[in-house]
């Protein structure tokens, strides 16, 4: 397994994996430990179907149940990411689903809405266009180490509170009221993760995320606002031009991401699992306490 840096913050492509050759005692040991260490692999070349994709991903935990979210023809655990609708033809530009697209290009963190949230999501593309769609990844671990002492200590006492609708409201207010974004109560989750294995420690942030613990919501939304942008500063970006069978796997406690526009008359698909975290990974320590 050779290792290649993509960011100085993060992130390495993995070459001499077959994906499909994981398993809990092979290849997965060292895959995790660079998970671990890198927050964000890059395997390219893969070309997983559906049951392989699923497989591998299952090396990290228990799939999410994503049904809410995916179309009638899929496997509930495989979130399509695509501007081509159940009957094969490309999405007008006002299709809820492309607009539900058009919010994932907000710097988020997947699942933070949920009460289960994700560890890891093992991304795909099929089909890419000729140009454009990138996705875009920053360090959040890397980001909670520029901050100050003082706001590093600040930040551990902080309380986030997350909700689907949100990241849609600020897109399409009636996308935001659909029933699957507006089925959580909202959830709250300390604003520093930190890592049980290396101890590094982390934001956790998204474009879920709409208040703070203790201050008034104007107060927080600054609050949120100003971290947001001081933790995604153009020279802290990695972007993916994706190619067909590409595979990202990141660390959704120490990773930010979004998508990036394309020409919208052009199929882009990509299929998304994510794996949700538990008490192991150090879910339990960002449980508030109050
Ligand atoms: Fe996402």
């Amino acid at each position: 397994m050779e290792i290649m840096a993509l960011h100085m913050d993060f992130g390495v492509e993995i070459h001499g994996v077959d994906l499909r050759d994981a398993t809990p005692t092979n290849l997965y040991p060292e895959i995790r430990q660079h998970f671990e260490q890198y927050s964000l692999l890059l395997f390219r070349r893969q070309h997983l179907d559906i049951g392989e994709q699923n497989r591998f991903a299952r090396l990290f935990g228990p799939l999410e149940d994503r049904s809410v979210v995916t179309m009638d023809n899929e496997p509930p655990e495989i979130s399509p990411v695509s501007n081509v609708d159940e009957s094969g033809q490309l999405m007008h530009s006002r299709h809820q689903r492309l607009l539900d697209l058009q919010s994932n290009m907000l710097w988020h963190t997947d699942s933070t809405f949920l009460p289960i949230p994700a560890l890891v999501n093992v991304l795909q593309a099929l089909v890419v266009p000729a140009s454009g769609g990138d996705t875009e990844f920053v360090s959040s671990r890397a980001g909670f180490a520029r901050r100050s002492a003082k706001e590093q200590s600040e930040l551990r006492t902080r309380v986030f509170h997350h909700k689907y609708g949100h990241s849609r409201e600020k897109i399409d207010a009636d996308l935001a009221k659909q029933e699957r974004f507006a089925m959580w109560p909202p959830q709250r989750w300390r604003a520093v993760w930190k890592n049980p294995v290396n101890q590094t420690e982390s934001v956790y942030i998204a474009s879920h995320a709409w208040a703070v613990d203790g201050m008034d919501p104007d107060e927080g939304s600054t609050y949120l606002t100003e971290l947001m942008s001081a933790l995604t500063r153009p020279q802290d970006i990695y972007a993916h031009p994706w190619e067909p069978g590409d595979v990202i796997v990141w660390d959704e406690r120490a990773i930010l991401h979004r998508g990036t526009p394309w020409p919208y008359d052009e199929e882009r698909t990509l299929h998304s699992l994510c794996v949700s975290a538990r008490d192991i990974d150090g879910l339990e320590s960002i449980r508030p306490t109050s």
